[in-house]
């Protein structure tokens, strides 16, 4: 598929309104902003009743201390007005009522002029969505893109194997993400490269200091991404192909989508779909080379990958906390909420809840699939989650294929980006012998 032309938004060729509506969806990368002000809330909590501020909860170089931080407060615990559910138990009641603990309000402080289609979407409309996209990243349409996405990720490993050395981070894990969500929209794997530049410039503002204005040229970064991908639906309608954005294109009748829907959707899956990965990918690989014993079971039994991967998402997942606000006053582990109350459901505390696991800080494959909660759970569980776990498989397959052994370059204490809302590596350089990618 040709390359699109990429100029930038003209501001002649779009009108006012688009331009305003771009500046205020770049808003919408900041969803991990709303979370930053809501663990400004805490800190203020912290200054206010409890005298720990977010940036002293010690998360950033072991999330087991810093979850225990966080539990120390209870079940359900409240700050500056949001309340924080910790217990797996509390976490779960929320994903049971969305009727109660609902989305569509929790992120409309953000603004954004597009549906941010389904993740913002309350019942029932929210079901008319799942029904058309469900179906589109099930297992038995993931099993279709499997060869190509295993041939993508060799070619990326081939590009280093060679050097016995490279940085996880910037040579694999954010690559990857980004040249699947382009395989699955049917977009040019050329464009990869620009296409990081604008997600990452965009989460690069939304997890700069809070309130910070947008410069001119995240603006412009916003504008160019949203005219690529409005462009991109317009090309798809008059060029179709076997692509995600093609069959929803393709739905016709009371179930058909707006483009604002659809240009939406393109927007949360940039947004979701491709972080969350790049930060899962890093710290898989950062446990195997910590662990090397766990590493070698997984190398000596191909069974176990699946099993170790969720393990490690339990203990490390990118999106810790989901927000939702409450339609009606509620009452959880003795706690009253009263009703527009904002709520963030606490993942990370909940996966670690000794009431639901045994050896709850420990990667514990082999006590098989325990579950977790690190894709959230009921109507707004994520639809990406098959995708995701087949990225995760062949990275670590193709990877321990090649490199079975290796480990953290000397002197190098990898530790996530503390306070943020989301959980990720900046970089993780690893040491090997050099290797041939084998075909
Ligand atoms: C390891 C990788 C991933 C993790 C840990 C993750 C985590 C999550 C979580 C926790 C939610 C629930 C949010 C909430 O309840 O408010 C969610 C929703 C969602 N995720 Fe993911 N995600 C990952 C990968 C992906 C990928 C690859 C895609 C797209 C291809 C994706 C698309 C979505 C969408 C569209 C939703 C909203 C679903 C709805 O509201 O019905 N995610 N994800």
């Amino acid at each position: 598929m040709p390359a699109v032309e990429h100029e930038a938004l003209d501001p002649h060729r779009h009108s006012p309104s688009t331009r305003a509506s771009v500046h205020t969806v770049y808003h919408v990368t900041a969803m991990s902003e709303a979370l930053k002000a809501h663990s400004k809330g805490i800190s203020q909590m912290g200054q206010s009743t409890t005298s720990f501020r977010m940036a002293d909860v010690p998360m950033a170089a072991d999330r087991t201390a810093g979850w225990a931080f966080f539990r120390e407060h209870g079940d359900v615990f409240e700050s500056n007005g949001t309340y924080f559910l910790v217990s797996a138990d509390a976490v779960q009641f929320a994903h049971r009522h969305p009727e109660i603990f609902t989305s569509g309000p929790a992120f409309e402080s953000l603004g954004s002029p597009v549906p941010l289609v389904p993740l913002a979407i309350d019942p029932p409309d929210h079901l008319r969505f799942r029904k058309v996209l469900d179906p589109m990243l099930a297992p038995r349409v993931i099993n279709t893109m499997e060869d190509e996405l295993r041939a993508q990720v060799r070619e990326l490993i081939q590009a280093f194997a060679g050097r016995g050395e490279c940085d996880i981070v910037t040579d694999l894990a954010r690559l990857y993400p980004t040249q699947v969500f382009l395989t699955l929209f049917g977009m040019p794997l050329a464009d990869r490269d620009m296409f990081i530049g604008w997600v990452e410039a965009l989460v690069e503002q939304s997890t700069a200091e809070s309130g910070r204005e947008p410069t001119a040229e995240v603006v412009e970064t916003a504008m160019a991404l949203f005219g690529y991908l409005q462009r991109f639906i317009e090309r798809k309608r008059a060029e179709p192909g076997a692509d995600l954005l093609s069959k929803i294109l393709a739905v016709r009748g009371e179930d058909a989508w707006t483009d604002e829907q659809i240009l939406g959707l393109c927007f949360l899956f940039t947004l979701a779909g491709l972080d969350t990965v790049t930060a899962t990918i890093g710290f898989v690989m950062m446990h195997l080379a910590k662990n090397p014993e766990v590493r070698q079971r997984l190398v000596d039994d191909p069974a176990m990958v699946g099993p170790t991967i969720e393990e490690i998402l339990r203990l490390e997942l990118p999106a810790p906390y989901t927000p939702r606000v409450t339609s009606q006053e509620v009452e959880v582990a003795g706690v009253v909420i009263p009703a527009g109350s904002m709520v963030q459901l606490c993942l990370g505390t909940a996966n670690r809840d000794p009431r639901r696991y045994e050896r709850p800080n420990e990667i514990g494959a082999e006590l098989g699939d325990r579950g977790h909660l690190s894709f959230g759970g009921g109507i707004h569980r994520c639809l990406g989650s098959h995708l995701a776990r087949r990225e995760l498989r062949l990275v670590v397959e193709e990877f321990h294929r090649v490199i079975p052994d290796y480990e953290i370059a000397p002197g190098v204490e990898p530790e996530i980006v503390w306070p943020s809302g989301t959980h990720h590596l900046i970089s993780l350089p690893l040491r090997f012998t050099p290797a041939e990618v084998k075909a």
